[in-house]
Order: structure tokens, then C-alpha cells, then sequence
């Protein structure tokens, strides 16, 4: 790989908007992926596991796999999200059988490893708790990682899982609680940003230039799964679906497709009403704090979205 790209790795929990960020970062002239680590999430470890070795292989590409986190740090059970993406966690799209298999190294292991160089950037979509196993195991890692640009949380918009609290934090607060506070400079690239960010039914079907991907048939099948679970019994036309972790990807790619600002975030934990909630403290007379965190507050969502078409060959807008 050239030099002049940016090196990344990828921690995913694939997912069809997991899918749909590697085979954006997989294509961008700018991005280096180094590797991919995945965690449990929008289904288990198993499910998000195979699916990353599968979106890897459809792309063509050969990128090191490494699984992660089966469960929470603070318990043994997950909360997965099948409404949204299918039982096979792409959405019930025909899948092929799996040539390849995960490293043998854990990924929290190959996180610190590879984070350690101190000049790669961590492109987080899941669940934090691969990262915090990385930290709890190498504490001195904070410091040595230049930027995580995590995918999850909601600063001034409702949540997607309860009122307040987006999937990514819900299904491991005390994991995001630990890197929030860890002083790595993080970029937030919340609900606030991402429900800005969306696919379109005009952009769908576009057979000339998908189906020159190898990835054409999955990705046609989940694009119209995830169409559906976002727009429960809407009719094709005016339907949306946001693209949470490919705007993550972009972000890692060219930060200037959104502004930030930084604030002291705080993870809810203790509260049953309020726990997952990224709580935003925007006050103005408040003094800085000492590592705020860079929370995204809007987007150039035409940009992006053009981008993530054309790379991913739906029909772009004219
Ligand atoms: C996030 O949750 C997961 O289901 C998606 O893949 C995305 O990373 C959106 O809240
Ligand atoms: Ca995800």
C-alpha cells in the first residue's frame, strides 16, 4: 500500500452497515485496513464474525480477521439486533460459504499490537469492548493511539435503543464508559450525525453498477432488508435508512465531512432510565476539559452519501 495512505483498523460487529463500511473503507484510494477485529453486536460473535470474513472475501481482498469480544465486560449476555439486520446479520441475504477463518490471535491482542505503532487510526462501529480489553490489557495504549473514531452514541438526539442511548454504548456502557475516559482522542460520530446521513429508494437498483461488485447480490438483498426494518410497512419511494458505519469510515477518511465540537462526555451507567446515554455536557461557562471528546454536530451529508454511491455502485443523484 502506498505510503501516503492513512493505516486503519477496523472494529466491527458485521452487521449490514458494518458490511456496507468495509467495503467503503475496502475501496477508498485514501484508507490503508490493516486488519479487522469484530464483536459481538447486531448478532453474536459467531455471526459477526462470519459475516466480516465474508464481506472481506466478497470484496476480493485479502485482509487479516480477528475476532473479539463475545459478550460484554460486565455480563454474559448480549443484546443483539436481528430486527434490523436478519438473523444472519445480512439481512437474510443468500450467503456463500466462508473460505477463509479468524486469526489466531484474539483481537484485544491485536488491537494493542497494532494501535501501539502510534500511527494508526482505530475505525470503532460496535461495541467498545474489544478496545477496553485492549486498554484494561496494555494500559499504556491510551497514549500511544492517535484517534478512534467511534461510531455510537447520540449527544443531542434521542436514542436508538431506549430514549437515550444509541446500540453501540447500550450494549457495553461500562466498555465505552472505560475508552470515553481514557484520554485517546476520540471523534463521536453519533445518531445526530448519522440519521442526517441516509440512503434513499432513489438510490437503490442501480444494476449496471453493482453488479460489476462481487459483493452485488448481498449487498442488493441487505440494502433492501435494512430499507424495510427502518420503514416498517412504508411503501418503496420515500423510504430512508441511515448509514451509521460507513459515515465513520468517511470520517476517518476526510474528517472535514463533518464538524465537531469538543465537550466532556459522560456514559451513563448507573441509572437504569438513563444507562447507555452519552451525556454532553454543552454548557458554555463550564472550563474545558482536560481530553474532551470531538462530538459531530451536523455533516456535509450530500458528500458523503454521493461518495459512499458511487463507491458502492448504487445510483448516485445527478
Ligand atoms: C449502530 O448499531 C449497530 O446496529 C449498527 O451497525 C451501528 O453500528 C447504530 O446505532
Ligand atoms: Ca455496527
Amino acid at each position: 500500500m502506498s505510503e501516503s495512505r492513512l493505516p486503519v483498523v477496523l472494529d466491527v460487529d458485521t452487521g449490514i452497515d458494518d458490511a456496507m463500511a468495509i467495503w467503503y473503507a475496502l475501496a477508498s484510494p485514501r484508507l490503508d485496513v490493516q486488519g479487522i477485529t469484530t464483536c459481538f453486536g447486531n448478532g453474536g460473535i459467531e455471526v459477526t464474525t462470519r459475516n466480516t470474513l465474508l464481506a472481506v472475501e466478497l470484496s476480493g481482498r485479502h485482509v487479516p480477521v480477528y475476532q473479539g469480544a463475545a459478550h460484554p465486560l460486565a455480563s454474559a449476555a448480549i443484546d443483539t439486533a436481528e430486527a434490523f439486520h436478519g438473523q444472519n446479520g445480512l439481512g437474510e441475504a443468500q450467503l456463500p460459504p466462508v473460505q477463509g477463518r479468524a486469526e489466531r490471535q484474539p483481537a484485544a491482542e491485536y488491537l494493542a499490537a497494532a494501535l501501539e505503532g502510534g500511527s494508526t487510526t482505530l475505525v470503532a462501529t460496535a461495541r467498545l469492548t474489544n478496545l477496553a480489553l485492549a486498554l484494561a490489557l496494555y494500559p499504556a495504549l491510551a497514549r500511544r493511539i492517535p484517534r478512534v473514531v467511534v461510531m455510537g452514541g447520540a449527544a443531542f438526539c434521542p436514542g436508538n435503543v431506549t430514549p437515550v442511548a444509541e446500540a453501540n454504548i447500550w450494549g457495553d456502557p461500562e466498555a465505552a464508559a472505560l475508552v470515553f475516559q481514557s484520554g485517546i482522542p476520540i471523534t463521536m460520530v453519533g445518531l445526530d450525525v448519522t440519521h442526517q446521513a441516509c440512503l434513499a429508494d432513489r438510490h437503490l437498483g442501480s444494476p449496471a453498477g453493482q453488479s460489476a461488485r462481487p459483493y452485488a447480490e448481498v449487498l442488493a438483498a441487505a440494502s433492501e432488508f435494512y430499507m424495510r426494518a427502518y420503514n416498517p410497512g412504508a411503501a418503496p419511494g420515500d423510504r430512508t435508512c441511515p448509514l451509521h458505519d460507513p459515515l465513520a469510515v468517511a470520517v476517518a477518511e476526510d474528517p472535514s465531512v463533518i464538524t465537531t465540537r469538543p465537550y466532556a462526555v459522560t456514559v451513563s451507567l448507573h441509572d437504569p432510565a438513563t444507562r447507555g446515554m452519552t451525556v454532553v455536557d454543552a454548557r458554555s461557562r463550564v472550563p474545558a476539559p482536560p481530553h474532551p471528546i470531538d462530538v459531530a454536530v451536523a455533516v456535509d451529508a450530500p458528500r458523503f452519501v454521493q461518495e459512499f454511491c458511487r463507491r458502492l455502485g448504487y445510483r448516485a443523484d445527478p
